[in-house]
């Protein structure tokens, strides 16, 4: 039988999701066929696997610099956000119903406060500047006595920009309000520390960082009580319910680790690949295209490029198959709306038509960005 090498196409998707790390799926292998007793069990093969949760959890911990007692594992970004938001706020109904976040914040974070408003609650949709930032003056402004819980993401997943969550948790602090940061985007590209951060929740999501999807985590500060999304045993302290998905635990306390380890030779790879991507486009395309945010204060990974009368759907079709990319912030699917990140940053629609998110990860080489440069600069060419 002849055996067709299918060439693999460039990836610059990142930040929708990224490889397991073979590191990652080697530490995991032993729990999915060997190690399979159920950590609740009292006999070895669940104490085996109970140690291995507990393990990664110190994993976890090391990375965003918590103690170990403040991580519950969830299955991702999504449920964190849930738990953090919706537990917060029906956590505190006596103080409150009032919420403040942002207009640029992910769908696992606006729909829960949409879902939240259906109870009552007001939520306070807060604007960016034209770099896609949230001025902690503006935050601090829309606090009110009944104000409950704050939510800012650490970087937004669309054109990487790094929140000023620093000063909004010291707000928060000073103002006697929760702080909750969804750092999805953020754990395992740049530095993300609760001790110098100091939120009270933050959420993590594993595929966003070398470990398989499905898994994540959410940081509960020490003292703060939040409601359950979910009643059952007493597995994490009651607080998650339901048998631990050990095998993908495990992967997220591997990738963890290997993030904490591997940060500053990450942080470079991806840093120069996307230097290296703008520098390219740039030289060739020049005034053609202009970059959606601030270089410097976006994540290293992380380019939202408009590419002038150019539709961003139509550019990653015709190089879809050497180069993937993304097209989430031009449009959102069906509705015909740009997107709100894009919105919020006062973005007129012809830009955001063609506005494409490129993001690097820690596997880009050298050679796929010379590759991808010239393979999008073509495709523009073809489009004019
Ligand atoms: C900023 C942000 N928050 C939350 C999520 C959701 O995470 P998960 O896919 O693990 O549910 C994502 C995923 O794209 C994200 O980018």
């Amino acid at each position: 039988m002849k055996i067709t090498k299918i060439k693999q196409p460039v990836y610059l998707d990142y930040n929708a999701t990224t490889p397991v790390d073979r590191e990652v799926a080697e530490a995991m292998l032993p729990y999915v066929h060997t190690h399979f007793g159920n950590p609740s069990s009292s006999y070895f093969a669940g104490r085996l696997t109970r140690q291995a949760i507990e393990s990664s959890r110190e994993q976890v911990a090391g990375l965003i610099g918590c103690r170990p007692s403040e991580i519950v594992f969830t299955s991702g970004g999504t449920e964190s956000n849930n738990h953090a938001i919706a537990g917060a706020a029906f956590a505190n109904l006596k103080k409150g119903k009032h919420i403040i976040t942002s207009a640029i914040e992910h769908p696992a974070v606006i729909n829960v406060c949409r879902y939240l408003e259906l109870f009552g609650f007001e939520v306070t949709y807060l604007a960016t500047d034209e770099n896609g930032v949230v001025n902690p003056s503006i935050v601090e402004d829309a606090i009110r006595p009944d104000t409950v819980l704050i939510t800012v993401m650490h970087a937004n997943n669309e054109t990487g920009a790094i929140q000023p969550v620093n000063e909004i948790a010291s707000i928060s602090r000073r103002k006697n309000v929760l702080f909750h940061t969804d750092a999805a985007q953020s754990a395992g590209k740049i530095i993300t520390n609760v001790a110098v951060m100091q939120p009270d929740l933050l959420s993590i999501a594993g595929h966003k960082m070398y470990a398989p999807k499905g898994i994540g985590a959410l940081y509960i500060r020490d003292g703060v009580r939040i409601q359950n999304l979910m009643y059952g045993g007493d597995q994490e302290k009651g607080m998650r319910p339901g048998t631990e998905n050990v095998v993908h635990i495990v992967a997220l306390g591997k990738a963890c680790e290997i993030a904490a380890r591997d940060h500053d030779k990450n942080h470079s790879i991806m840093l120069s690949a996307k230097t290296g991507l703008f520098g390219g486009l740039k030289k060739k395309l020049g005034g053609r295209i202009r970059l959606n945010g601030d270089f410097s204060g976006t994540l290293p990974n992380t380019l939202s490029i408009a590419f002038e009368n150019i539709n961003a759907r139509k550019l990653a079709s015709q190089i879809g198959k050497e180069v993937l990319v993304s097209t989430g912030a031009a449009c959102h699917s069906g509705t015909g709306e740009i997107s709100s990140v894009l919105k919020a940053m006062n973005i007129d629609r012809k830009t955001a038509d063609g506005t494409v998110r490129i993001s690097t990860g820690k596997y880009t080489r050298p050679y796929e960005i010379d590759l991808a440069v010239e393979i999008i600069c073509n495709a523009v060419m073809q489009l004019y």
